[in-house]
């Protein structure tokens, strides 16, 4: 069997990488139009960083995965053909700022039915994208391939993987979702995808469904867990303001089995290029519908999101007596959660943009994001040209959490890397200026140890000691 996948990004390349591995029997051809991208894949320095990640494609390369830009002839000879492309928000027109941006799904459909004119062969939206789209790739393919011989089946096949544990995710799945056309040649072609997750995934964890099912599942699960997020948050505000704490309350109604322990940790904020995105995406359609109620229930949990941002950032400049102009701010943490480099719509971009607003340096340390990422993050979301010509002045990129921290007024923690948890903060307190503030935004370390150390120290979901004081 062989398999070809457009795209190789944070989902085809793991994805791929994993088949690969588990079906020894199975060539599997990843291309990219993106020629930094596939070299980066063929090199030392792979271009999406996962623990695990190397190990796997180190083993694989070169025997049965191949990363290239060259369509032909594995596209033609391709029984099964991935489409894992971005499905960005759109930026432009209609759905501006909401519906997902479809280009890139279109261009490759018309890529396959251009260059694919024999055989049969099941076309796999493994892209996260809205309902019904598969019928808009059907038509594609249908109507580019007049003169062709092939015969196109069309599966949604979401990718559940986490990001910072997509090679654990790829290994032991708690389900894969097909969904596929009713018809025969419809569950032949289930059948045909099954028959490649069951080389390593149990029989019961492959959930077969209808087409429009699955594609609408993928955006419902993310539209769930990011709502987990939201509402822990949310219920972080409330703790602050009345001295509960949120880990205890996340510890009582965790073990309500109807709610569960996990995806109940407060922080600054989700990130990531998903969930917003697959939340608008979901938005966009229920309005559409007409189902205002519906696009304005989950709007909600976007703003939430937006609000425990700026609410954070507005506690670090509250604190530190309503100033932080000309002061020097150690950002622990860049990337939207840990073990991983990405930082697409990181809550530390939403933070560090609004500290160099009102005037502070930051001096950022992140154990995976380089240099020219975290620039070109900020730069996006400063809307002042000028303060946007000064970041060379104002962003600091450090080598390490100390480096950040020497000199500092203050250290905000926004990404819940290990590393944070076990620094050295008593020899840490010596290099700051005093009063030594920290703002722990993922609440990972021990605010009462801190405080006895001499800190001032503000944790997400954990009310100041003022307020206890006044019980206790
Ligand atoms: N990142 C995640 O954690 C995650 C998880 C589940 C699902 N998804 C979904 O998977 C899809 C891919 O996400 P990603 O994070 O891998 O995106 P990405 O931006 O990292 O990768 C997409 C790749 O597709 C390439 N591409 C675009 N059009 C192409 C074309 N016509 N031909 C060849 N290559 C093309 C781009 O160059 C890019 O390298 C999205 O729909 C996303 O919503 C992402």
């Amino acid at each position: 069997m062989k398999i070809f996948c457009i795209g190789a990004g944070y989902v085809g390349g793991p994805t791929m990488a994993v088949t690969a591995f588990k079906a020894p029997d199975v060539q599997v051809t990843v291309y990219d139009l993106n020629q930094q991208r596939i070299d980066a894949w063929n090199s030392d320095e792979l271009p999406v960083y996962e623990p695990g990640l190397d190990e796997i494609v180190k083993k694989c390369r070169g025997k049965n995965l191949h990363f290239t830009t060259q369509e032909q002839p594995h596209l033609q000879e391709a029984d099964i053909i991935f489409i894992s492309v971005n499905t960005p928000t759109k930026t432009y027109g209609m759905g501006k700022g909401r519906a997902a941006d479809l280009k890139y799904i279109e261009s490759a459909a018309r890529r396959i039915a251009e260059v694919v004119k024999t055989g049969s062969k099941v076309i796999v939206e493994k892209s996260t994208v809205p309902v019904r789209c598969s019928v808009a790739i059907k038509t594609i393919l249908g109507a580019c391939s007049e003169h062709s011989a092939a015969q196109f089946s069309i599966l949604s096949n979401p990718e559940f993987l986490a990001e910072g544990t997509a090679v654990q995710d790829l290994l032991n799945p708690d389900r894969v979702l097909i969904g596929g056309d009713v018809d025969e040649a419809g569950q032949e072609a289930v059948r045909k995808l099954a028959s490649v997750y069951k080389r390593w995934v149990p029989e019961e964890r492959i959930i077969t469904t209808n087409l429009w099912s699955s594609e609408l599942s993928k955006l419902v699960a993310n539209a769930f867990l990011a709502q987990r997020i939201s509402s822990i948050n949310a219920i972080s505000a409330v703790c602050e303001a009345t001295g509960a704490d949120v880990d205890e309350v996340a510890r009582a109604i965790g073990r309500d089995s109807r709610i569960g322990p996990k995806f109940l940790k407060a922080s600054v904020g989700f990130g990531g290029s998903c969930f917003q995105k697959d939340i608008l995406n979901l938005v966009y359609l229920s309005s559409s519908m007409g189902l205002e109620e519906v696009a304005r229930y989950w709007m909600g949990v976007i703003e939430i999101n937006d609000y425990q941002r700026r609410r954070f950032a507005q506690k670090m400049i509250q604190t530190m007596f309503d100033t932080v102009s000309g002061k020097q701010i150690a950002i622990f943490g860049f990337a939207f959660k840990k073990d991983t480099g990405d930082t697409r719509e990181s809550s530390s971009i939403t933070v560090c943009a609004t500290l160099v607003e009102e005037g502070a340096h930051v001096h950022i340390y992140d154990p995976k994001v380089s240099k020219e990422q975290m620039f070109a993050d900020i730069a996006a979301v400063i809307e002042d040209e000028a303060i946007r010509a000064r970041l060379p002045q104002l962003v600091h990129v450090e080598k390490s959490a100390r480096d950040a921290a020497k000199g500092a007024h203050a250290v905000a923690i926004l990404t819940e890397w290990d590393e944070f948890k076990t620094l050295d903060y008593e020899a840490m307190y010596e290099d700051l200026k005093k009063p030594a503030f920290l703002f722990d935004g993922r609440a990972i370390v021990d605010a009462v140890k801190l405080r006895e150390m001499g800190y001032e120290v503000y944790s997400i979901g954990k009310a100041d000691p003022g307020i206890l004081s006044d019980y206790y």
